[in-house]
């Protein structure tokens, strides 16, 4: 079949690809070309792209810089299963080097399969045999992947509910949503916040829950809906984790890298995690997955944990020029000033506009609930319609938290001011066309 439309390509993806395809039932186009922030369509629509391949793409779509160090790698070796080679080394060294100091000499690396569900698959694994317990905290609003473990400690139930026999002993806590307490608190009674649920489990001999090997923790959560838990609750965590000898995961496979304005989200909260698991821009555009550990925990016997792709050396030579470029710039400082530009810019259309129920997120990771304001209750049919009328208007973004209510902002790090602007003023307009259409209806 020849396809010249989006029409014709949308047709052939549905007749010839899985029906478990998302972003196109979101967003019907064909992608023709991608530059920075910029997407184009095989019918000419350009799109402000602040997807960004769901946060891989830190620094927008073919950047010259990653692009030309993944071509030249090519020259050298594309593929060298788990062996060592000049690239890997490289990029072993600078991911060590970007770990907070306390991290540098006491952390060891394992490359996964490349998708982040292996990296959370891998650290749950080293957890257990290190810890020789079975079972697993998670929290509410948790995503983790999508195989059969990783989706065992997410909470989205709509991807669980048709699947029999996830992995057994995985419990699930309240996260710190402070917008919507979990445990019904309101601020001002909230001083020990929803962690000491978690304490007093781990106190009490009734519980009925066994000690955990492992607690797995996003300190933002994404696809939750852009919540970032509050640091009593992330430091609480990190006391009573090592005061019980609970291995502390940190999925930083899509927080991290630069996404809030440091380099791994933890760093926000002045803990130390015993396992990161990283993936998504760390890659730089390219898929690479691993975990970094603390070395007391290297436990693992030769073969614990294999894959095939364990070692993508595009991946390397791009994210080393990623991290070099990020240790040389000041992207970071630009991450959060951008981030706190945004947020103000959205508090001041949350005045206007009752459906912003909250805004939250760090730097370049954002989010915006959006409510019914009679009932306060999430709204997505709104969250909906306010994407769709963004994106005619030439803006991408995709949406989360509970029901798909939370529109999400991840934008590419290097974003230019103009385009922000831009992009909000779609927003503001999207918002404006609801309100409009609301009051028609009523
Ligand atoms: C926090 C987090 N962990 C794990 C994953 C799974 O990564 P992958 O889709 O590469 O398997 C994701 C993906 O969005 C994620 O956001």
């Amino acid at each position: 079949m020849i396809c010249h439309s989006n029409q014709d390509y949308i047709y052939f993806q549905k007749k010839v690809e899985s029906n478990a395809i998302t972003y196109p039932n979101d967003f019907p186009i064909a992608i023709k070309r991608a530059k920075g922030s910029i997407l184009e369509d095989v019918d000419g629509n350009v799109f402000i792209d602040f997807l960004s391949g769901g946060g891989v793409l830190a620094l927008g779509h073919s950047n010259p810089r990653l692009s030309e160090a993944a071509c030249k790698q090519l020259e050298y070796c594309s593929h060298a299963l788990d062996f060592q080679t000049p690239i890997k080394k490289e990029f072993m060294e600078w991911n060590l080097k970007m770990l907070p100091k306390a991290m540098r000499n006491c952390s060891k690396i394992q490359f996964c399969g490349p998708a982040g569900a292996d990296a959370v698959d891998a650290a749950v694994k080293l957890a257990k045999i290190y810890t020789k317990k079975s079972d697993i905290i998670s929290f509410h609003g948790g995503f983790h992947g999508s195989t059969q473990s990783t989706l065992s400690l997410t909470g989205l139930l709509s991807t669980k509910e048709l699947l029999p026999n996830l992995l057994p002993g995985v419990n699930f806590f309240p996260y710190s949503y402070c917008y919507r307490c979990p445990i019904n608190l309101s601020p001002s009674t909230c001083n020990t916040n929803c962690i000491s649920y978690l304490l007093n489990m781990l106190k009490d001999p009734n519980s009925g829950i066994k000690k955990p090997a492992a607690v797995i923790l996003e300190v933002i959560q994404g696809e939750g809906g852009v919540i970032p838990a509050t640091e009593k609750f992330v430091q609480e965590l990190r006391r009573i984790t090592q005061e019980n000898n609970i291995v502390l995961i940190v999925d930083e496979i899509q927080s991290g890298c630069g996404r809030t304005g440091t380099w791994f989200a933890f760093e926000n909260y002045g803990i130390i995690p015993d396992i990161i698991t990283v993936s998504k821009a760390i890659g730089g555009g390219f898929p690479v997955a691993f975990i970094i550990y603390n070395d007391k925990l290297d436990v693992w016997q030769p073969g614990s944990h294999t894959g095939t792709f364990r070692g993508n050396q595009l991946a390397f030579a791009a994210g080393v020029e990623f991290m070099k470029y990020v240790s040389s710039t000041d992207l970071l400082a630009e991450v959060t000033s951008k981030g706190e530009y945004i947020k103000k810019e959205l508090y001041k259309l949350k005045d206007r506009h009752p459906i912003i129920g909250d805004i939250r997120g760090m730097g370049c990771m954002l989010g915006i609930e959006i409510i019914n304001p009679a009932t306060k209750e999430v709204h997505s049919h709104y969250a909906k319609q306010i994407q769709d009328i963004a994106f005619k208007n030439g803006l991408i973004f995709e949406l989360g938290g509970r029901d798909g209510s939370v529109i999400r902002f991840l934008p590419s790090l290097n974003i230019s001011m103009d385009l922000i602007k831009k992009a909000l003023t779609i927003i503001e307009k999207s918002f404006k066309q609801i309100e409009c259409d609301k009051k028609q209806v009523l």
